[in-house]
C-alpha cells in the first residue's frame, strides 16, 4: 500500500506518512494532533484548512456540499479546505486556518 507524506508547516508537528486513501480526520485525531475537530462532519468549521497539494489534482476537489461550507467560513482563500471531508491521496502540506 503506498503512503503519502502529510506536512503541517510552522506547526511544530512533524510530518507523518499516511496510507493511500486515508480519512485525515481519523489518521490525525488522536491526542496532540496537529488539527482540530468539531462535528467531524462538514458542518462546524472548526478543521478549517488551507491545503496545497505537492502535486496539482492529485487531492480531489470539495464536493458541492464542502464548498458551500466553504463559501461561508473562507470565502476569499482558494486552498481552505475543510479537514474531516479530505482523504488522503497525495502528498499534501496543510496549514490551520484561525
Ligand atoms: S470538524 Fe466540523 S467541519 Fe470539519
Amino acid at each position: 500500500m503506498s503512503t503519502h507524506r502529510v506536512e503541517f508547516p510552522g506547526s511544530g508537528f512533524a510530518p507523518l506518512e499516511l496510507a493511500h486513501g486515508a480519512q485525515l480526520v481519523l489518521a490525525v485525531s488522536a491526542l496532540d494532533s496537529p488539527l482540530l475537530f468539531g462535528c467531524r462532519a462538514g458542518l462546524c468549521g472548526t478543521c478549517l484548512v488551507e491545503l496545497e497539494a505537492e502535486v496539482t489534482g492529485s487531492i480531489a476537489p470539495p464536493d458541492a456540499d464542502e464548498r458551500e461550507a466553504l463559501e461561508i467560513y473562507a470565502p476569499e482563500r482558494p486552498l481552505a479546505r475543510l479537514a474531516c471531508q479530505v482523504r488522503v491521496t497525495g502528498a499534501m502540506r496543510i496549514r490551520r486556518i484561525g
